[in-house]
């Protein structure tokens, strides 16, 4: 009998997600669904994609991500689906849209997510109603920012939160657990969280594990202090009793460079009796609210966004100083509220950590930026063509395991970031050959090369260069991902 398929990949080289290396194979998709794989010769499908001389993968998971509000006004998300990715993270670092309600403008580095009038969904149930009326074309799964909570919880930010705002805190958590959160991030490098004591992380993150949630961490300081923030994030995990991840793992500000090697070690040695893991985006500049307290650390600035000086969004810094004839310290101050590109990382130390075999790679884009970071738009396939084919740093199939199986494994994404026989139809057929990263520092939202075919749930969301139309999204629940698993 013949076999038939709703869709069929055939041909290409199959790297399924789990480390293995490449061999030739065809997937058979029956609705959202793969429902074969392997020598599929004799089989017919509404919908065949020659693949032969390409490489067929999972979807990519973009485990770090500021896309919260993106998927609500930029649902076709090109800048993700250009890339091959088809499941994104929300409220990373502490920023979260949701649960919060306000009535006036959102302080750094909330900002980042959108102005006062997105922050209107007091619960996360809200949230995602939102996002289920009207899906993207990729799938999500939400965080919870403590940021985001405090900024709901407190009057002054600058100080720790009192018992009674946490337990504010902690009923707005647990509402977000109970919809469907995966998880909460924090990012107590950030003027809204500095102030919060580690205690207060702690109590927060202890409503986690009892319902199989993960923390994330921005941490406290990524520069000087980092072994001191590494120590913080990995206490938190152990009293709380929580699986934690290091965000955008880097050490920063030129006396640092080389750090890596120790930071790495310390991580190395804490997975010993702990569960940790980290992701890391491949780029030596940074990028989040402009600030000045970055500035001495840094070999070049870019001002990405600014709400008052629209105009000079993607220049740099030293230039808008010196045309303005003021002191960039003078200038950060006119061009407030704004964002920023650092460059202040060390290319030995993004190699080393990108190394690592328990890094996923993750883009910590910002869409909303006018002039953004080209990790937005080029983190994926800059890993696959410049990292793994030309620099060599590791094969083919381990660049498509680190944004796939290892972070579908490490946020419990059931039924995600492989190709096997049940798993959801999250297929990216890309040239191996050819793919590589477009967007460049000067010319940021240019997608990628050889990103060929993408499609969410059994639907193409990407095919030659441009967006379908379809969104076939989903809301992923933690509920849900525990059932399936
Ligand atoms: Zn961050
Ligand atoms: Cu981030």
């Amino acid at each position: 009998m013949t076999q038939h398929f709703d869709l069929l990949v055939r041909g290409g080289t199959l790297f399924d997600g789990t480390g293995a290396p490449g061999r030739l194979a065809d997937v058979g998709v029956i609705g959202d669904r793969i429902a074969a794989v392997g020598d599929l010769a004799g089989a017919t499908a509404d919908r065949v994609v020659d693949a032969s001389g390409k490489a067929v993968a999972p979807g990519f998971i973009d485990v770090h991500t500021h896309d919260d509000r993106a998927l609500l006004s930029n649902p076709d998300m090109a800048m993700k689906t250009s890339q091959g990715v088809t499941t994104v993270v929300v409220g990373n670092c502490g920023v979260s849209l949701s649960p919060l309600a306000i009535d006036h403008r959102p302080p750094p580095p909330l900002d980042l997510l959108g102005e006062q009038d997105w922050y209107r969904f007091p619960r996360m149930a809200d949230y995602m109603a939102a996002v289920d009326a009207a899906p993207a074309a990729v799938n999500a799964a939400c965080l919870v920012g403590h940021g985001t909570l405090r900024v709901g919880a407190m009057d002054d930010l600058l100080r720790p939160a009192t018992p009674a705002e946490i337990d504010r805190m902690k009923e707005r958590l647990a509402e977000g657990l109970a919809a469907g959160a995966i998880g909460m991030s924090t990012g107590l490098f950030y003027r809204p969280a500095n102030a919060a004591p580690t205690e207060e992380v702690i109590a927060l993150a202890e409503l986690l594990e009892p319902v199989g949630a993960i923390y994330t961490s921005h941490m406290r300081d990524e520069g000087e202090q980092v072994m001191e923030s590494l120590h913080e994030t990995f206490r938190i995990g152990r009293e709380a009793g929580v699986r934690a991840i290091v965000s955008h793992h880097k050490v920063i500000g030129t006396p640092n460079f080389g750090r890596s090697e120790e930071t790495l070690a310390l991580i190395e040695r804490t997975r010993v009796g702990q569960d940790i893991g980290l992701d890391c985006y491949p780029y030596v500049a940074a990028s989040t609210v402009l600030d000045s307290s970055r500035l001495e650390r840094c070999s070049r600035v870019m001002v990405t966004w600014s709400t008052r000086h629209p105009e000079v969004s993607g220049r740099d810094l030293a230039d808008i100083a010196a045309e303005w004839g003021v002191s960039q310290l003078e200038a950060v101050d006119r061009l407030n509220p704004a964002g920023a590109i650092y460059f202040m990382m060390d290319e030995a130390d993004v190699r080393r950590i990108l190394s690592y075999p328990h890094t996923i790679v993750a883009s910590d884009g910002l869409p909303h930026d006018s002039h953004p970071h080209p990790r937005l738009w080029g983190t994926f396939p800059r890993v696959l063509g410049h990292y793994s084919r030309d620099v060599g740093l590791f094969p083919l199939e381990e660049a498509v395991r680190r944004m796939t199986g290892l972070p579908a494994e490490r946020f419990r994404l059931t039924g995600r970031g492989q190709i096997a026989i049940g798993a959801h139809a999250d297929i990216t057929v890309f040239d191996p050959a050819t793919v590589i990263d477009s967007a460049s520092f000067e010319h940021p939202a240019t997608p990628a090369r050889g990103i060929e075919h993408v499609f969410v749930n059994g639907r193409a969301v990407w095919t030659e260069g441009a967006s379908t139309g379809n969104r076939p999204g989903r809301l992923l629940r933690r509920q849900d991902l525990q059932a399936a698993a």
